[in-house]
């Protein structure tokens, strides 16, 4: 398929608006000197945004799974004063390696989910709007495919996928078209699938909230990218790199991202798990976290007005203790 200029933004961000990113900058408080890891760097538009703080002693570090990012990320390197590297990778891997290597950070922050140059690229096969391969891929080098999940995968695997990343409640019945209609011919693109859903689906459903293939898109994509391993995985090494006082950050975009977060920041602010009869506490437990956001952070009306696809964020942030 040819690159359609009309959806292949190659200005400095893509088309893609960066969410909460006055509330990142405020809750990160980036200093001149710090050294600063965007783990999800996309287009660059929040790492504009911090990087517009710093000086020449700072380091600047984008890291993205998509090779595309690498564009934004020379023209970005362009505008900036202080050191800048871009890692092809994904950010699991690369914070491991950083942190093996003994490097720290002061700030480190994740975008999660798809930018928006992924979503407009029919090509990348991540849009129920546009006919397209099943892909779905955010690293073309991996090699586990949408239509390889769709055509290979039993019943029980769809089941599970369309229901446990998607939340999708028709998750049965959407499977059982999928494996049925596959005998025939196998799916090869993202209409054929929106099609099936559409089919499978009870007529009302059809016509509810949102589009009726957004929840199985949602889902394979996460089976796809590996999304949930990858942010467990992730915030350990971005823990680990962390200077003390330095601070991590996360936008996530649904709920089983915002779960991860919440419970991997709950897991280290100390709080005690004795029985409430004992009189003292023995379980040894200590805070490595000061919790930055009691509550999510999440768009004001204004912003989800400008960009509807911030709607669903939630920014949360701690504070590494010494
Ligand atoms: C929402 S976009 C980030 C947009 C960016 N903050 C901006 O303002 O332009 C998410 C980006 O994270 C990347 N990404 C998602 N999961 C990743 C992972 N596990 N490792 C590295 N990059 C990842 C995607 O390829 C995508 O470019």
């Amino acid at each position: 398929m040819q690159l359609n200029d009309s959806v292949w933004d190659v200005s400095s961000n893509g088309g893609h608006q960066p969410v909460l990113a006055g509330e990142l900058v405020e809750l990160l408080d980036p200093q001149p000197d710090d050294t600063v890891i965007d783990c999800t760097f996309g287009a660059g538009g929040h790492a504009r945004k911090i990087a517009a703080l710093l000086d020449e002693p700072a380091v600047f570090i984008g890291i993205d799974r998509d090779p595309e990012a690498q564009r934004y990320f020379d023209m970005f390197e362009q505008e900036q004063a202080c050191r800048c590297r871009f890692i092809h990778s994904n950010f699991a891997d690369a914070l491991q390696d950083m942190g093996d290597n003994g490097f720290q950070a002061d700030l480190i922050y994740l975008d999660l989910g798809v930018s928006s140059m992924q979503l407009d690229r029919p090509e990348r096969g991540f849009s129920y709007s546009y006919n397209a391969p099943l892909d779905m891929r955010m690293d073309p080098e991996t090699s586990l495919t949408a239509r390889q999940v769709v055509n290979g995968y039993s019943y029980e695997e769809l089941v599970r996928i369309f229901k446990d990343y998607g939340e999708e409640r028709y998750s049965r019945q959407i499977a059982r078209y999928i494996c049925r209609e596959r005998e025939k011919r196998p799916y090869e693109t993202t209409l054929q699938l929106v099609d099936t859903v559409k089919a499978a689906i009870p007529t009302p459903a059809r016509f509810g909230a949102g589009h009726p293939a957004r929840r199985v898109f949602q889902a394979l994509r996460i089976a796809v990218n590996d999304e949930l391993a990858s942010l467990e995985r992730g915030l350990d090494m971005a823990l680990n790199l962390l200077a003390p006082g330095g601070c991590l950050a996360v936008i996530s975009f649904h709920s089983l991202e915002d779960r991860i977060v919440k419970r991997f920041f709950n897991a280290r602010v100390g709080r005690c798990e004795c029985p409430p009869d004992l009189p003292q506490c023995v379980c040894g437990a200590e805070a490595s976290i000061k919790v930055l956001t009691r509550r999510p952070v999440t768009p004001s009306a204004d912003e989800i007005g400008e960009n509807p696809r911030s709607q669903s964020a939630k920014l949360r942030a701690a504070e590494k203790l010494g």
